[in-house]
């Protein structure tokens, strides 16, 4: 999760120097920077940054009252105050008016940086402490990124049928649950089609509207809702050229302000790991990481969990297997020994139904609900809920054909 941080300084040359500082850390992003008080203010009321640095050079007397004026405007936002000398006196009170932390320049970005993450972290560990104890029943949504390296590998039919399925199904005291899912396939999304939707609104105009922030409010209305199940979602951009305007931030956001209104968030991501993904991969709960029965993407499959097993908990990381019936020399044992796990689900191959749910943009979960693919995806949907066991085991066999073996003999 990345931290993000507003300069307030006059001098231009001077945020432009912090910023260089920051950027040495990639959870660190500068968000904006103010020029004078009112400016400081109006952005952290509107940007609501974890760390506001506050140059000295911006007040002229009453340094402890921005401070207050600060924490008015944004809650949760710390202050990080930088003097030009090291006043003992001054320092005290800016502490005593709120500030996190007081540096001296000259400032080196090691001091800098460190500042940061250490009065993120305190400030993160507070405002934890603080929502368990007063917001005991206001849950949080989680969320479930379907990835894999493999382009092809099914994750928009898995997504979009997933979460067509958990819209549908009965939640906890019949109700069903809210579920939200964000195509984050930036340049070349298609849940829309897969789902027949017709968007009036896409991420891309969220990115550019909730330039200064997002909110909840905000975001519903780039919502498009599936009639047939419910579900709301965010649709990708139209065109390839308005990926880039999404920025990380903008995807943090999103995520975070869903999980304010939604039980549950799917997310269908793209193969290549850029830092869109991996903010998705960072904040979800769940990563149903998908594979399938070739040894191409078996070969990338095992490359990918490596990497996401260095940086989440092994439980974090559930493998699918897609297709998982085709006839074509590598068997359900051989994967898992491969993969040295075992699958959460095994989705059926059926290039039948499947082709014809995309063409005609009818979720196979709804309208083909007694073919074996839509039985597993429903089941699935059901084990996420709580409502069901996971999928009984057939003891794996110590399979692993030779050839594999030999492929993946470290
Ligand atoms: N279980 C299945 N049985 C039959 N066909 C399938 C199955 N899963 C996926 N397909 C087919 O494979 C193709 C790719 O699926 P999909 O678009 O969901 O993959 P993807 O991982 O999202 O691809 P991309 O990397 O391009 O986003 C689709 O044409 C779909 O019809
Ligand atoms: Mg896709």
């Amino acid at each position: 999760m990345s931290i993000t941080v507003l300069l307030a300084d006059p001098r231009a040359d001077s945020r432009r120097d912090l910023e260089i500082m920051l950027s040495r850390d990639r959870e660190v992003s500068v968000v904006g920077g103010a020029h004078d008080r009112r400016d400081t203010i109006d952005l952290t009321r509107q940007l609501r940054p974890n760390i506001v640095i506050l140059d000295g050079a911006l007040w002229s007397g009453d340094s402890q009252s921005i401070i207050g004026e600060i924490a008015e405007a944004s809650p949760d936002s710390a202050t990080i105050v930088i003097l030009d000398n090291a006043d003992l006196e001054l320092m005290r009170r800016l502490i005593r008016a709120g500030a996190r932390d007081c540096l001296m320049r000259p400032v080196s970005s090691e001091d800098l940086l460190s500042a940061v993450r250490h009065v993120s972290q305190m400030t993160a560990k507070q405002r934890d402490v603080g929502t368990q104890a007063t917001d005991t029943n206001r849950s949080r949504g989680e969320v479930i990124a379907i990835y894999s390296p493999q382009g092809g590998a099914g994750k928009s039919m898995l997504s979009a049928n997933l979460a067509v399925a958990l819209a549908k199904a009965s939640g906890e005291g019949g109700k069903p649950p809210r579920v939200a899912l964000v195509d984050l396939n930036l340049q070349f999304g298609d849940i829309d089609l897969m789902l027949n939707l017709s968007p009036q609104n896409t991420i891309a105009g969220l990115a550019q509207k909730g330039h200064g922030g997002i909110d909840a409010e905000l975001l519903e209305q780039y919502l498009t809702q599936h009639p047939e199940s419910g579900l709301k979602v965010l649709v990708a951009p139209s065109t390839p050229q308005y990926a880039e305007s999404i920025t990380v931030y903008t995807v943090e956001q999103v995520v975070e302000t869903l999980r304010e209104n939604y039980d549950i968030i799917i997310v269908d991501t793209p193969s290549q790991l850029q830092d869109t993904t991996l903010a998705v991969l960072d904040a979800a709960k769940t990563v149903l990481l998908l594979t399938s029965l070739d040894l191409l993407a078996l070969h990338k499959t095992r490359t990918a969990l490596e990497m996401l097993r260095q940086l989440y908990p092994p439980e974090k990381i559930q493998p699918v297997l897609n297709r998982a019936n085709s006839d074509v020399g590598i068997s359900l044992a051989d994967v898992e020994n491969v993969l040295g796990v075992k699958m959460k689900s095994r989705i059926p191959s059926d290039g039948r139904i499947v082709v014809r749910s995309i063409n005609e943009g009818k979720p196979f979960v709804i309208y083909d609900a007694g073919t074996p693919i839509a039985k597993e995806i429903n089941r699935l949907a059901l084990e996420i809920l709580g409502l069901e066991a996971p999928a009984s085991e057939e003891p794996t066999k110590n399979g692993g054909g030779s050839f594999l073996k030999k492929m993946f003999a470290k």
